[in-house]
């Protein structure tokens, strides 16, 4: 038995910030933005927090299984911008669709966390533990970015996607994951600070910090080794994957990996331009994406891969 997504949702806010937006406050300019990034617009989060956002994609993506909440026996919420410390995300999802059976938990694994969450989840239903999950990656990273920092806040967008997942004959063909934690402040974000009346002062809390360029080095390299190790792990010919499903940071990175593997553009999906970096979320979004214009079909073969700070990565494999 293998892990198959059967349903799938996203939900992004409303609230559309353009680039131009962006350049009333920031020193930036839309056309740098759209050359160097590829991103036109994102969506920000005015009201709903990173468990409203989880739970809307989990209602789609219950619903578009065509499951009952109560089926649901585990939830994993990706994320590093979840509303509170604890409980988790998760708890919250799993008390607003209702699914009353599930055990729930978030996972950090920041980018790479859909990915990480769907290793997590093949190694439940391959061992028999549970046959009915959902993932969900989700976020509000607009709330940790330093709206001054012109050279990072413009990535970002939030939102969330969502899979339900079931025990099933095909579907996960293979999954890989890594991290290298000696890289942990090429990105990061600092959570509270030791300060308290014991130590002294006043709790502070942190901004998202990056070295873009840094990113952006281990990106390029890393993306087309994950890809490459995959196919070459499974004897899969890159010829018999349709869609090359890449975590949405940066259109130049995709164009690099094109051009790495020999992998046409034609076979990876971009929607980058109209949601910014949505982190834990990109991937489930361009999925749902991809469902509903009819671009999956059933038996079509992807690669999915990720990667982020931590640093960490991740790549599937799996038949839709
Ligand atoms: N608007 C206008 N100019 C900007 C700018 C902005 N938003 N951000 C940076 N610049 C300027 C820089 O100040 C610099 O100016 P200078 O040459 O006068 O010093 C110039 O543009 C080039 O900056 P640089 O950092 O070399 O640009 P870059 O081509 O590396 O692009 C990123 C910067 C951040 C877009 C790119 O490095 C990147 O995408 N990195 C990966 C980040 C990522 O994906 N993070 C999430 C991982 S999950």
């Amino acid at each position: 038995m293998t892990a198959k997504i059967i349903g799938i949702g996203a939900y992004a806010p409303e609230h559309i910030v353009t680039n131009r937006d962006l350049m009333e406050f920031l020193d930036t300019d839309d056309a740098w933005i759209r050359e160097r990034t590829g991103i036109c617009e994102r969506r920000i989060s005015t009201q709903e927090g990173t468990s409203a956002l989880a739970a809307e994609a989990a209602r789609r993506a219950v619903k578009d299984a065509g499951i009952r909440p109560e089926e649901i026996e585990i939830i994993i919420v990706a994320t590093s911008s979840a509303d509170r410390s604890f409980p988790s995300a998760a708890t919250d999802v799993q008390g607003a669709i209702g699914a009353d059976n599930a055990v729930a938990f978030d996972i950090t694994a920041a980018c790479s966390g859909f990915i990480y969450g769907l290793h997590i989840m093949q190694g439940f239903i391959q061992s028999g533990i549970y046959k009915t999950g959902l993932i969900i990656g989700a976020e509000t990273l607009s709330k940790v970015l330093d709206w001054t920092d012109r050279s990072s806040c413009i990535l970002f967008g939030d939102g969330a996607g969502a899979a339900v997942v079931q025990a099933a004959e095909t579907g996960v063909i293979k999954t890989l994951v890594g991290s290298d934690g000696r890289k942990g402040d090429v990105l990061y974000c600092q959570a509270r600070s030791l300060k308290n009346c014991i130590t002294g002062g006043k709790p502070e809390l942190g901004f998202m910090q990056m070295d873009g360029q840094e990113v952006f080095k281990f990106a390029v390299k890393k993306v087309p080794e994950i890809v490459t190790q995959i196919l070459e792990e499974t004897n899969t010919p890159g010829e018999e994957v349709q869609h090359y499903v890449l975590h949405q940071a940066n259109t130049r990175i995709l164009e690099s990996a094109s051009r790495r593997l020999k992998v046409p553009m034609e076979k990876i999906p971009v929607n980058i331009d109209r949601y910014g970096n949505t982190s834990a979320a990109s991937i489930p979004i361009l999925l749902e994406e991809m469902k509903r214009d009819g671009r999956l079909k059933p038996g079509d073969k992807l690669v999915m891969a990720g990667f982020g700070a931590g640093l960490t990565w991740g790549a599937a494999l799996l038949t839709w």
